[in-house]
Order: structure tokens, then C-alpha cells, then sequence
């Protein structure tokens, strides 16, 4: 029985059938849809966000997510700008949920309250992203643990999958590991991801040491393959290795296709990076069609939600082959360890949410618990060694 539930866990976030059908047919996996382009932050990286737009209404984004659930689009991705800061930011995961979209929202956290994580899990979200670049605020990015730490009690017993992303520049770099550490070692999945290629140079950021960020990647790999929570696929960690050593990868670009965005205004973008002035309200699957091609922009191209889901469309078995094996070494590990101490782990899996590029989300485990006690300790060399789970659970 326990075995079974273990195995439910680690693998019930697929949904399998329905996401095969997307990988045959024509019809989009995806779309990332701009809540707002207002945020309540300015990471120095960041091209995302612009405080002189109002927010949309929520009829308008509701009209929108009708018409992107009507091109058979299976999951939707709320991003921003920062998507809490849209006062109907509830209303909208609601309306997403009833019409049967699979819905992830994507936050800085800084304006999550215990009260907006009750109402956004009882509006049905199924996957929240909290992103954290650093264990204390910076000049570059103000999205640290020392914030968001304290919030992560808030997902105790809560149904939504949590998952923490980072980004890698020169600023954050030092940090990474750390942040890798924390977010592990509480059971959270967690992934630090190279910041994009800059070709308009638009960002505040260098990059880092290039021997230093492949030495990284190529650790994230190992301990991939070992079976940790890293929340991505081992495609896409070989993908941004390949883009440090300036190695060709051969890959066909799905963006505008399987996966697309729409901005704040309602127009239907490729991705983040390649915009058109097309209304979404106009969109048909033809047009979507048309987009599966290879593109001028794929050279050196830092959209990794794109990247991933391109990868797996091209090369599904692969890709879903080496997910599944890398869980099944965690899952064999964990009964192992229980057979040793006689207790089995507790870390609840996700609930069939979005977890773009084949990454996955969890809630916590009951002896992992997230603190409140310590939010001004010296928190920036934590994590920075080895250390059993447990014990990295209480460094910070
Ligand atoms: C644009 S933000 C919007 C949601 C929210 N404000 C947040 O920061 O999570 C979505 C994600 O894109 C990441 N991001 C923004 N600019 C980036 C860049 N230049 N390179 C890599 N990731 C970036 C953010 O760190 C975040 O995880
Ligand atoms: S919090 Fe998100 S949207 Fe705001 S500036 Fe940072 S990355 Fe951009
Ligand atoms: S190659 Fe990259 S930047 Fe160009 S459309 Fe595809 S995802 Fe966007």
C-alpha cells in the first residue's frame, strides 16, 4: 500500500493522456498569460514590467482566457509583471479553474498573506511558483529567502504545489547554491535557471564567470541524475550547458505553437522575448500552426519554459524517459532510507498541476517543516555544505 502511495506520489502530477494528446495533435499545451504588466519590485534583470500601464480589467482577461481555453489550450500560467498585485487576481485562478484550465501562477511572494494562499487555493490553484534568486536582497534583486522564508509556512497543509525557481547572474551567483540548498532541503523542488541572453543589452546584470556557471550546471546534472528534486528537466540543464560553451544544439522552436503568451493588452506574443501586434481575440489554430518552424531568434535563446517544451515536443520518450527514471531513483532512495530508520517520508506530491518543462511541484513534508524564528540570521552562507536533509532543514 505504501508503495503505491509513494508511487502516486512522485508521478500523479502527470496527466499523462491528456498531455500525449498535445504532443500529437495541434493544438496548444500552453499559454502564459500577463495578469498585469504592474510590479510591486524593479530586478535589474527584469523586461517584464512596466508601471506605467494600468492593470486589464477582469472582464477583458476573462474574455482573453475563453478564447485561448476555445484553441484547446490545456494549461494556463498566470505571470506578470507581478500577478498579486491585480485585485482580481482570485477571481481570475476561479474563472481559469472552471473552465477547465490545469492553472499555475508565478510570484515574487512578496505580497503573499496567509489569507491570499487560503483564497487562491480555494479558487482551485493548483501550482504556485515563488521565485528566489538570493538568500538576502541585493541592489540586482530584492527576491530572497530573507522575505520569502517566512511566508513558506503559510503552504502548510495547503493543496497547492509549491516550487521555487531562481535566476543565475554574477549578482546571484554566489548565492545559488545556497538557495538550491534551502528550497531541496525542505522538499520544496527548486531550480536556479542562467539569466536569458541579453541581445537588445536592455538588463542591469553581467552574466559571471563562465567556468564558474558550468561548474554549477554541471552539478545541478549529477544531482539530477541522483534522483534530487530539481524542478526541470535534465534536457533543459543540458540545453543552458550547451549555451555557456557556446555549443550548437539542434532544436525546432514551438513558441506561438504548443506554448504561446498573451501580454497585458490581450495580443498574442511567441514568447516573452518575440512579440506580435495580433489580438489573441483573432488567433486561429492555423495561425498557431504557421509558428512551427525553426526561428532566427533560437541561436543563444534564454526562454527556457519555450526551450523545454520544444525539446519535449521533438523528442517526448527521451525527454519523459530520463523525468521518470531520475524519480524513480528518488523514490527508491527514500524507501530505502525508510527501511533504514523504519520511517517512511511524508513529502506530499503535486495535485495534477502545470509544471511547465516536465518540473514538479510539492507540498511539505510534515518533518520539513518551513520557520519563522530565525528570518535575520546570517542567512547568506547557508546551505553552502553537504549536509543530511534534516539537518540543512534547520540552518536557515
Ligand atoms: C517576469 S517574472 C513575473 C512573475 C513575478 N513577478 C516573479 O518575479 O516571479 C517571471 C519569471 O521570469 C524570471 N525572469 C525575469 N527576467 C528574467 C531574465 N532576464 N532571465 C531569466 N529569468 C527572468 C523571473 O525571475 C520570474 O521567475
Ligand atoms: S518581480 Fe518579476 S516582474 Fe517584477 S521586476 Fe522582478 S522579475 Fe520582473
Ligand atoms: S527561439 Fe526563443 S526567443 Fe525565439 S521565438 Fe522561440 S522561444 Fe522565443
Amino acid at each position: 500500500m505504501s508503495l503505491l502511495r509513494d508511487v502516486r506520489r512522485e508521478f500523479g502530477e502527470y496527466n499523462l493522456i491528456e498531455s500525449a494528446k498535445r504532443l500529437v495533435d495541434r493544438k496548444p499545451l500552453q499559454c502564459s498569460l500577463y495578469v498585469t504588466d504592474r510590479c510591486n519590485l524593479d530586478c535589474a534583470y527584469c523586461t517584464e514590467y512596466d508601471n506605467s500601464r494600468p492593470h486589464p480589467s477582469i472582464d477583458d482577461l476573462k474574455k482573453w482566457v475563453r478564447k485561448i481555453r476555445d484553441l484547446g489550450t490545456m494549461r494556463i500560467a498566470l505571470v506578470g509583471g507581478e500577478p498579486l498585485t491585480h485585485p482580481d487576481i482570485v477571481e481570475l485562478v476561479r474563472y481559469c479553474r472552471e473552465i477547465g484550465f490545469a492553472t499555475s501562477l508565478t510570484t515574487n511572494g512578496f505580497l503573499l498573506t496567509r489569507e491570499k494562499v487560503r483564497a487562491l487555493e480555494k479558487a482551485g490553484l493548483q501550482t504556485m511558483q515563488i521565485s528566489v534568486d538570493r538568500m538576502t536582497p541585493s541592489p540586482i534583486t530584492k527576491k530572497s529567502f530573507k522575505t520569502v522564508l517566512p511566508k513558506l509556512e503559510y503552504f502548510r497543509d495547503s493543496k497547492i504545489g509549491l516550487h521555487i525557481t531562481g535566476v543565475i547572474c554574477k549578482d546571484t551567483l554566489p548565492e545559488s547554491r545556497a538557495v538550491l540548498e534551502t528550497g531541496l532541503s525542505r522538499g520544496i523542488p527548486t531550480e536556479v535557471r542562467l539569466v536569458h541572453a541579453d541581445p537588445s543589452n536592455r538588463f542591469r546584470v553581467e552574466r559571471g564567470s563562465i567556468e564558474e556557471l558550468e561548474e554549477f550546471m554541471e552539478s545541478l546534472i549529477e544531482r539530477k541524475r541522483a534522483g534530487e528534486k530539481i524542478h526541470t528537466n535534465e534536457a533543459i540543464l543540458r540545453y543552458q550547458l550547451k549555451l555557456l560553451r557556446n555549443e550548437p544544439h539542434d532544436w525546432t522552436c514551438t513558441a506561438g505553437y504548443k506554448l504561446f503568451f498573451v501580454s497585458a493588452q490581450g495580443k498574442f506574443w511567441l514568447c516573452s522575448m518575440k512579440h506580435t501586434d495580433k489580438h489573441i481575440m483573432d488567433v486561429t489554430l492555423d495561425d498557431l500552426y504557421a509558428n512551427y518552424r525553426k526561428k532566427d531568434c533560437q541561436k543563444g535563446c534564454g526562454v527556457y519554459c519555450a526551450v523545454s517544451t520544444s525539446l519535449i515536443v521533438e523528442k517526448p520518450v527521451q525527454v519523459i524517459a530520463r523525468e521518470v527514471a531520475s524519480r524513480a531513483k528518488r523514490l527508491l532512495t527514500r524507501r530505502e532510507e525508510a527501511d533504514v530508520t523504519g520511517a517512511h517520508g511524508v513529502n506530499a506530491g503535486s495535485n495534477g498541476a502545470p509544471a511547465a518543462g516536465g518540473g514538479e511541484s510539492s507540498r511539505w513534508p510534515a518533518n520539513q517543516q518551513p520557520t519563522e524564528q530565525h528570518p535575520d540570521v546570517d542567512v547568506a552562507t547557508a546551505g553552502n555544505q553537504p549536509q543530511p536533509a534534516l539537518e540543512r532543514a534547520e540552518v536557515v
